[in-house]
């Protein structure tokens, strides 16, 4: 919290009005934050839902989580995890088509995944949950501590198209989580700056 506020005095210029909201909206949001950690103590969901508006973006062909993974599929058969680890990746188009050869070829959904396929690129899927550049992020790091995919997107299997249902991308969610989880909470360790000699604290 102290060091909270140093930097939001170090980095509010008085003359940008907007940026000195921001950074109070920020402090706000961490007191409230805090308030909330000491009422809730360990108990409850650490990912709250998203309170804005959140309607599905318009998407290149119309896929429906809860219809694919009724048939039995593993969220990580199409969402695997390569090196680094940052990324949960979207299935190749190949293995759309290992079961769209034969399965409701006369739907023009299924044509023109079939288009997709036979030009070679990749399905232009509109992103969903995109976290703000500069952030450090890692879902491997997550996955490995036992944290699962319902837990940050909520439950995807049972929904038809996939919206930011929960507020995972926000700030103080992570540090709920971290707080709570005892995972590390110093600045340093989602953002490159600022470090703890550029605060004056080591
Ligand atoms: C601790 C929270 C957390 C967990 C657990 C988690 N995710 Fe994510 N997920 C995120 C965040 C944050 C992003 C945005 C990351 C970005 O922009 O690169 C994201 C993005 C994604 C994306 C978009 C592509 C990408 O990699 O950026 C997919 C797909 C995805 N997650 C699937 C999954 C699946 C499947 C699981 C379970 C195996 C899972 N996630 C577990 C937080 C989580
Ligand atoms: C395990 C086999 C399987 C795989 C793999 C698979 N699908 Fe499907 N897909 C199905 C089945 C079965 C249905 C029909 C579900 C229903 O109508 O309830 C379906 C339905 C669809 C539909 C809706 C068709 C319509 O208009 O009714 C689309 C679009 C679709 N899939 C796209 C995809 C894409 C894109 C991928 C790859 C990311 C994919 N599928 C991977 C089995 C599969
Ligand atoms: C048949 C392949 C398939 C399976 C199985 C599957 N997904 Fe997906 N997933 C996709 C495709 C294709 C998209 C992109 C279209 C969309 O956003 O709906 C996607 C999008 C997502 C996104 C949004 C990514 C972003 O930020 O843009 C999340 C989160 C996600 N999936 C999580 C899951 C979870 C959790 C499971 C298991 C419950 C799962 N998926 C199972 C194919 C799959
Ligand atoms: C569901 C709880 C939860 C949420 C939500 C969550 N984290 Fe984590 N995070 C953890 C745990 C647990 C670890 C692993 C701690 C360990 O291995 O010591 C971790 C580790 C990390 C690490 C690696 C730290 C290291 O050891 O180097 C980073 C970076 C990170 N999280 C960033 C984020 C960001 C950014 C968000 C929000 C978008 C977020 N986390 C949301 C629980 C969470
Ligand atoms: C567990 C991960 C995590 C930790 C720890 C963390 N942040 Fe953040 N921070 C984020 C995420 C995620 C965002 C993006 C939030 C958004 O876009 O709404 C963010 C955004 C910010 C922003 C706004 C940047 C912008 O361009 O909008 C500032 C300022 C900030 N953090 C300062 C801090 C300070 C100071 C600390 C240490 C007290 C800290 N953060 C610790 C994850 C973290």
């Amino acid at each position: 919290m102290c060091r909270f506020l140093v930097l939001a005095v170090t980095t509010a210029p008085s003359n940008r009005p907007e940026t000195t909201l921001r950074t109070l909206l920020l402090v706000f949001l961490f007191v409230a934050l805090n308030t909330a950690q000491q009422s809730t103590a360990d108990e409850g969901p650490t990912v709250p839902e998203n309170v804005a508006p959140h309607s599905p973006p318009a998407q290149p062909l119309p896929f429906s989580h809860k219809a694919h993974v009724a048939t039995g599929l593993e969220c990580q058969t199409c969402h695997t995890n390569p090196e680094p680890g940052s990324l949960m990746t979207f299935p190749p188009t190949e293995m759309c088509i290992s079961c769209h050869v034969g399965t409701a070829t006369d739907k023009t959904t299924i044509m023109n995944l079939q288009a997709y396929a036979e030009s070679g690129q990749k399905i232009p899927w509109v992103r969903v949950y995109a976290i703000t550049p500069g952030v450090t992020w890692s879902h491997k790091a997550h996955l490995v501590a036992g944290a699962r995919c319902e837990t940050c997107h909520g439950d995807i299997s049972r929904i038809e198209a996939v919206s930011e249902t929960t507020a995972i991308l926000a700030m103080a969610t992570c540090i709920s989580c971290h707080e709570t989880r005892e995972a590390k909470t110093e600045c340093v360790t989602c953002h490159a700056w600022p470090t703890d000699e550029f605060l004056g604290i080591k």
